[in-house]
């Protein structure tokens, strides 16, 4: 890989062309991503092909690009090049907001869990269920969290704040929330090592089914 300031993400990532050549169901299409920052190529010209229910892992030294690529997928930076194309159809994300809404989804590499309030809370915040008299359902979302948590097989106490579960649990209070914004791209940037959960295996054979 290219050093220092030009050690960005170069490659063509095209991952989704079955060994045969066989045509594949293509979910995402990312082409010719590119992106600078003053005195830094974060990205260029990066391709890359997901079919539908494969998983991939992004592979790069520290400052390679993987977290701005994922950041651009879902819309918090714009590429300066390039485009993405969900389904068929191309895409421009202004914002966050706009990628939740195409499906896409993101866990973060930095925690965005508020530590005082618990998984449900978490999971629903600022987008709350309600009656039609505006009252909080409680019940139906804590059962809708607890389908979330058992489809990822996985036992999350949903009576206390988050901060009293293990960093491993909190990493499923995340999945779990981007899983419930119906995300259909689901992406998991890397943790720190320090506090790496100890079997990411078991999300993602979850959360590719
Ligand atoms: N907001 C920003 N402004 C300027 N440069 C940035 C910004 N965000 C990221 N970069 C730079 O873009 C490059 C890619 O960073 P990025 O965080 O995507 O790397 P990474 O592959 O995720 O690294 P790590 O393995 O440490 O998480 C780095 O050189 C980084 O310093
Ligand atoms: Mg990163």
């Amino acid at each position: 890989m290219p050093a220092a300031a030009e050690r960005g993400l170069t490659w063509p990532l095209d991952m989704a062309a079955g060994s045969d050549g066989a045509a594949m169901d293509t979910i995402l299409k990312l082409e010719n991503i590119s992106k600078s920052f003053p005195g830094v190529k974060a990205l260029q010209g990066i391709h890359l092909d997901i079919a539908r229910g494969e998983i991939h892992a992004l592979l790069g030294e520290n400052g390679a690009g993987k977290s701005m690529l994922m950041k651009i997928l879902c819309g918090i930076y714009q590429p300066d090049e390039g485009t993405i194309t969900i389904e068929g159809e191309p895409r421009h994300f202004a914002n966050y907001h706009d990628a939740v809404a195409a499906g896409v989804g993101i866990v973060f590499q930095e925690f965005s869990l508020i530590p005082y309030l618990n998984a449900v809370e978490n999971i629903f915040l600022g987008r709350e269920m309600k009656n039609g008299l505006g009252l909080l359902e409680r019940g139906k979302m804590r059962r809708a969290a607890a389908e979330i948590f058992a489809r990822l097989g996985v036992s999350i106490d949903v009576s206390v704040p988050i901060r009293e579960l293990s960093v491993a649990q909190q990493q499923f209070v995340e999945i779990g929330k981007a899983l419930s914004l119906e995300a259909r791209i689901l992406i998991l940037d890397d943790r720190p090592r320090r506090s790496r959960p100890p079997k990411p295996s078991t999300c993602l054979r979850s959360c590719a089914t």
